[in-house]
């Protein structure tokens, strides 16, 4: 089976094959010209179109990226926390919501209040939302368990997503997010510690949220012990809100990637640029929670593998679209367009240990692509509009918008 993808004004493709990532001060190398590819068997065969094919796409005047990659969310989770926002955005402080039992606490008792099915549904429901925003990969975690069994059910509920979603996922335990009631950081970390076994049966990557509320340094550095002892990847919710001078410790755990860094101290930059750990950067976050910009100029002219992706999660950022998380980045980040597209596609298949299967158009990788209507610098310049016209998975169309549909041609 053959697909030739034929005349688009644009195809994204890295400088150079085989990257694990690209440092984002050279992400203006990434190629975006015209042309075409073609896809065999699922995968991508030649980095240029053939008359020969038994499907043909007409990509003229579109834009050919290889599937976007968030590698950042909190699915599955249970309903939302929309009042929770209204009051957010009135005036009313945070620490009167948490008192008042919202925050992770009440998306933890949402969770544990509402049956398997109706859990994957809404993951499921999501999952095609994300589908047609053009992302063929995401990371699910954990972290609304709050006790043993809730952890476990989360990351059995998010296996259980990865068969009946259309796209690739990733499963990261992210066993220390709220400290639950009766324990300590510490008692809890031994109960984080006492289910890994049964928990790293799902994942590829442990995860901590480290801040004030939550989690401390000493909490990192024991969950990076464990992640090495395990072999599996060590992430880190890092300087969200607090300066913490959690990079340091991650960076001597080899962490895969630091996310949030909103508030990042300044003498972190340079050692985490200088690093294999990815900067992950959250705007969704930052933008519906009215909080600091992380200094992602600085990140990238020092080197470092900067990352975007959502954070979709109930609470602090319910946005579910890397092409409007790409729109925010480029305006408050000041991003150019090949900055933002490899932090959503290459760069952030390395944080989920993909780049070798995915992330990028070039040779023998899966066929995860996304057409866009539109030039690739439309994607952040038309803020808030879907571009994708069609995505496909492992070579075949998983989503096409209707009015694209005569793109396709059979025969
Ligand atoms: O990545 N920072 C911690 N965890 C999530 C928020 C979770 C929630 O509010 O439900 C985040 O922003
Ligand atoms: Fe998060």
């Amino acid at each position: 089976m053959t697909t030739s993808f034929d005349n688009a004004a644009q195809v994204l493709a890295p400088p150079e094959p085989e990257l694990r990532f690209l440092r984002s001060d050279r992400a203006n190398e990434m190629i975006l010209e015209p042309g075409g590819i073609t896809v065999e068997h699922g995968r991508i065969a030649a980095l240029e179109p053939t008359t020969d094919a038994e499907t043909h796409i007409d990509a003229s005047g579109c834009a050919l990226l290889p599937g976007l990659v968030d590698c950042h969310t909190h699915l599955p989770f249970a309903g939302w926390r929309a009042g929770e926002y209204e009051q957010k955005v009135t005036g009313v402080p945070y620490e009167e919501i948490s008192r008042a039992g919202g925050g992770i606490r009440s998306s933890a008792k949402a969770l544990r209040e509402t049956p398997d099915e109706t859990v994957l549904a809404q993951a499921q429901e999501l999952a095609g939302e994300m589908l047609r925003s053009g992302t063929t990969t995401f990371e699910c975690k954990s972290g609304y368990g709050l006790s043993t069994a809730g952890e476990l059910r989360a990351l059995q509920l998010a296996t259980e997503l990865s068969q009946i979603v259309s796209q690739v996922t990733t499963r990261t335990a992210l066993l220390a997010h709220a400290v639950p009631d009766g324990y300590t950081t510490a008692t809890w970390m031994d109960e984080a510690e006492k289910m890994l076994p049964e928990a790293l049966e799902h994942v590829s990557a442990l995860d901590i949220f480290v801040e004030s509320i939550a989690f401390g340094l000493e909490d990192l550095d024991r969950m990076g012990e464990l992640a090495s002892a395990n072999g599996v990847l060590l992430r880190a919710h890092v300087e969200q809100f607090t300066t913490m001078r959690s990079v340091p410790v991650a960076l001597r755990h080899n962490a895969r990637s630091v996310d949030h860094l909103s508030t990042i101290h300044p003498d972190d930059i340079a050692p985490l640029a200088a690093s294999d750990t990815a900067a992950v950067l959250l705007p969704g976050a930052e933008f519906m929670g009215d909080e600091a910009t992380a200094p992602a100029r600085d990140l990238i002219e020092a080197g470092a593998i900067m990352v975007l992706a959502t954070d979709g999660n109930p609470g602090t950022s319910p946005i579910f679209s890397l092409p409007l998380i790409v729109g925010l980045g480029v305006r408050r980040y000041g991003l150019s367009t090949r900055e933002a597209l490899l932090a959503v596609t290459l760069n952030a298949a390395y944080v989920l240990d993909l780049q070798s299967e995915l992330g990028s158009i070039e040779r023998d990788k899966r066929a995860d692509l996304v057409l866009l209507d539109c030039p690739a610098e439309h994607v952040a310049y038309r803020l808030g509009r879907n571009p994708v016209a069609a995505t496909f998975v492992g070579g075949e169309p998983a989503y096409v918008r209707p009015d694209a549909a005569w793109r396709i041609m059979e025969g």
